[in-house]
């Protein structure tokens, strides 16, 4: 298949779009170039370098890079390539360096700020034109860094949109998980990571997709409740026993969710459990959200509540429940998904405690939830692959959704009106846009 702007434009209508979207390799490197080359990713969080030489891996589109605290303080992001052959520098997911990055192919030292300090046998290069001071043979920065509240994003795109711009509404999901800390978040542990079976988007389509939970869930909703009713309350903590149950609702529950969609794809969604509890230790956590923040404010961030959060195409927050879910497209059929879960400092044992059991329950490798939803993408996946019918339905509730300012708000929550922003800006990063490279 040979693509070009018009066939693709093609490919995206208001109310379907064409199953070549998930399936071809070729759409596939335009997207990684397009779209995953462009936009601002998350790279990583603050905490997890907290002192200098502290460094951790990860991969932008095709480019591995390394997040670091430099020695004056601040965090750089460095291509992981070695200026010499081309040797990732660092092959581990996290580590720390004394004082410098040592190649382990021939022993290129490179600084935090990825500037070389030497090589060996440096007579080798006398009189070659080589320089140490090259900035060209250290370490390749990323120059568009943003540290958002701890949260560091990239863009490998030489210029395009601020990232506050960029991500727009979809801040206040990451607002309110950092709002409803005392003391700051940090990232808790090494992260999940995962493998799907599928093309990328299947997966974010599916986290604003409130149809599916009460048909895909059910059976985890039925375990569920017999778990709840076979161990008596206040053993242990049972939130998630709790949202997995209320999975299997009648829909109306579901479109009483509002989702809010914002240009370049991102959306909001509002959460159906509320993470506030009536313990004691949860009540003493209010009551000192309302000495920091004031008792208005405190409702503010204590009564908001958000089930999922996008930053289009590689963060899904879910703020309520502390998790990070990124997303990493390996190929064509092949996503990799890297899920973190972080500690709100100064909030009780609890707080921690809810955002485990929801992890170990919902995200992790071996739970209940996600493994309903994988083997519907790997399906999805496998009945798009054959030509038996060329498009892919998006067309829930359309023409229904409220349209402010750029900004589009459900009536109801099964909407679709999320998947048709996310192909509204897949549009705009791979047709319109998408000729200027
Ligand atoms: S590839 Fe890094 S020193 Fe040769
Ligand atoms: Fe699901």
């Amino acid at each position: 298949m040979s693509i070009n702007a018009g066939d693709m434009n093609d490919l995206v209508r208001p109310d379907r779009v064409h199953r070549s979207l998930y399936i071809e390799p070729e759409i596939f490197e335009l997207e990684i170039d397009r779209i995953f080359g462009r936009a601002w990713l998350y790279v990583g969080h603050e905490s997890q370098v907290p002192k200098p030489g502290d460094y951790i891996t990860t991969q932008l589109a095709r480019q591995p890079v390394i997040m670091v605290r430099h020695t004056d303080g601040s965090i750089r992001v460095l291509h992981n390539r070695c200026a010499h052959h081309g040797s990732m520098i660092a092959g581990d997911r996290c580590g720390r360096v004394q004082s410098v990055f040592t190649c382990m192919y021939h022993g290129w030292t490179f600084r935090t700020d990825g500037s070389l300090v030497g090589v060996p046998v440096p007579e080798d290069y006398e009189g070659t034109g080589f320089d140490v001071r090259d900035p060209r043979n250290g370490l390749g920065s990323v120059r568009r860094v943003h540290n958002y509240r701890g949260f560091v994003f990239a863009s490998l795109a030489e210029e395009g949109p601020e990232f506050t711009a960029f991500a727009g509404g979809a801040l206040a999901g990451f607002d309110n998980m950092i709002d409803r800390a005392p003391d700051g978040v940090e990232v808790a542990g090494d992260c999940y990571r995962v493998v799907q079976q599928s093309n990328w988007k299947i997966f974010l389509e599916n986290m604003f997709d409130n149809v599916h939970p009460r048909i895909v869930h059910q059976s985890s909703a039925r375990g569920a409740k017999a778990a709840q009713e076979r161990y008596p309350a206040g053993a242990g903590n049972h939130l998630c026993l709790e949202t997995f149950k209320l999975l299997a609702l009648d829909q109306s529950f579901m479109q009483r969710l509002e989702i809010e969609n914002y240009p370049w794809g991102h959306s909001n969604m509002t959460g159906f459990v509320s993470p506030r509890g009536q313990d004691a230790e949860s009540i003493a956590y209010e009551a000192l959200l309302r000495e920091r923040h004031g008792a208005e404010r405190a409702e503010q961030i204590l009564s908001r509540n958000f089930h999922h959060t996008m930053i289009y195409p590689g963060a899904v927050l879910q703020p309520s429940f502390q998790q990070l879910r990124i997303v990493k497209p390996v190929a064509v059929d092949r996503t990799e998904m890297d899920i973190w879960v972080f500690r709100l400092k100064g909030a009780p044992k609890i707080v921690f405690q809810k955002a485990l059991s929801y992890a170990i329950g919902a995200n992790s490798p071996s739970n209940m939830v996600s493994a309903d939803d994988f083997e519907s993408y790997y399906r999805v996946h496998q009945g798009l692959r054959g030509p038996g019918s060329e498009w892919v339905v998006l067309s829930r509730q359309m023409g229904r959704d409220l349209v402010d300012n750029g900004t589009v708000r459900t009536r109801v929550g099964s909407s679709e009106a999320s998947q048709r922003n996310q192909f509204k800006a897949w549009q705009r990063y791979m047709v319109e846009e998408g000729a200027a490279r």
